[in-house]
């Protein structure tokens, strides 16, 4: 794993020099970015020596004339490189920055550049923390899926006290290992996902079908795996490949998902309900091509309700559903969640555009009966890790299972 931590003006950024060791222990490899003002308080060279990479200080090499183009590219190379982006301590001036998108120097560019996750924490006086302007471009940086990792609160070294000291280490590489996917927190667990869309045959060649296209439920998979469980992945017919290391069963109808799911309970620990069923099906399914002949009436007869099957039989297993809602997205997702008895239920609003259905995008809000979590737009690999984090934050998962 790689990422790039920017380092930007300010107190704490002698901290981030012990962040870079803590990344390391965890076999993190860091390449350090430092922003002008961030040299005013550490030299590069103090980075430099612990992470024993060249530390990168400006977009067109210490502002030569002419730029050198060898480092103007670097940025890109850089960008595309790494796993994650972190910045700490991240000023008022970058976060300004990076939710403009202005990009002025190397680690502005670089967070143009990356399609990696981002990860920012914050250290500024309380004035400049409570400003509404710092305020304004942490929603607007959360809502496009940049993590934030809150400051403490506490004595600053501006002799105030209030919220606007860096979060610990600790809490920081904390939030970055979750980020990359490799805190092991649910090593040992069954996690058993059920993703993609079900298939139900009318004739030989048409069926009933929706636009699932399985990521949600692949990225939750992948996840999961990597978080160090053993993963059951049963999938209907979908067009992506299933992340490596996962058991993955393939399935057509709500029936076949019904069989395999229920012959996976005793052994899961975990159960995340991703898939769209089918919640009909054609009741006579013809042996031979329906031929045309004038208005037709199809006549449609219920699937039967995995959800519902799974939480009757469970026994310890924490069971997750999953909720497409056009209207009264919250009330109906929480009745969901009553009727169905449900651990949680993650839901998303498909009536909004670019998220949800065949989109690499999504919002959600997990509902679980402690809690409510709104997790902004961001793509579907970071809403897993979020599910997750719910997931294993459930008092019944932390006691029972995870
Ligand atoms: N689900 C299921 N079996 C079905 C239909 C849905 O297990 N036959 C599961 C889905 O995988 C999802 C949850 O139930 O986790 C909710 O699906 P959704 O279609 O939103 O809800 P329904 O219960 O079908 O309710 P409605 O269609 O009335 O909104």
């Amino acid at each position: 794993m790689k990422i790039a931590l920017g380092v930007s003006g300010g107190i704490a950024a002698y901290k981030a020099a012990e962040i870079v060791r803590l990344l390391q222990d965890h076999e993190v490899w860091v390449q350090v970015i430092m922003t002008r003002a961030a040299r005013e308080f550490v030299t590069p060279l103090t980075f430099a020596a612990l992470s024993g990479e060249k530390v990168i200080t400006d977009l067109f090499g210490a502002g030569t004339e002419p730029p050198n183009l060898e480092s103007s590219v670097e940025h890109i190379a850089v960008a595309q490189s790494i796993d994650a982006l972190l910045v700490a301590p991240a000023s008022a001036g970058i976060l300004a920055k990076f939710a403009a998108g202005l990009a002025e120097d190397f680690l502005t560019t670089t967070f143009i550049a990356t399609k990696a996750p981002v990860i920012v924490a914050p250290a500024m006086n309380v004035n400049m923390w409570e400003h509404p302007a710092t305020q304004a471009n942490l929603t607007l940086l959360r809502s496009r899926g940049v993590r934030i990792v809150e400051p403490d609160s506490g004595h600053l070294a501006c002799g105030m006290t209030g919220p606007g000291r860096l979060a610990t280490n600790e809490a920081i590489v904390a939030a970055v290992m979750e980020t990359l996917g490799t805190a092991q927190d649910f090593a040992g667990k069954t996690v058993l996902v059920t993703a993609g869309p079900t298939r139900e045959k009318i004739d030989p060649v048409r069926y009933l079908t929706n636009r699932s296209s399985g990521r949600m439920g692949y990225a939750i998979a992948e996840a999961a795996q990597r978080r160090g469980a053993r993963v059951l992945l049963v999938t209907g017919p979908v067009a992506i490949a299933p992340p490596s290391g996962v058991e993955v069963t393939r399935v057509e109808t709500a029936e076949e998902m019904r069989e395999a799911a229920l012959r996976f309970l005793p052994e899961s620990n975990v159960v995340i309900m991703t898939a769209a069923v089918a919640d009909y099906r054609s009741k006579e399914q013809a042996g031979q091509k329906i031929k045309r002949k004038g208005a037709m009436t199809l006549e449609l007869e219920p699937t039967s309700d995995i959800l519902a099957e799974l939480v009757r039989k469970k026994t310890s297993q924490v069971v997750i559903g999953f909720a497409a809602e056009t209207e009264n997205v919250l009330e109906n997702a929480r009745k969901k969640l009553v009727s169905k008895a449900l651990d949680a239920i993650v839901v998303n609003d498909v009536s909004r555009e670019g998220i949800g259905f065949d989109s690499e995008r999504n919002a959600v809000t997990i509902i679980s009966h402690s809690e409510v979590v709104e997790v902004p737009e961001m793509s579907k690999r970071e809403v897993a890790q979020r599910v997750l984090d719910a997931v294993a934050g459930l008092s019944t998962v932390a006691s029972k299972t995870v």
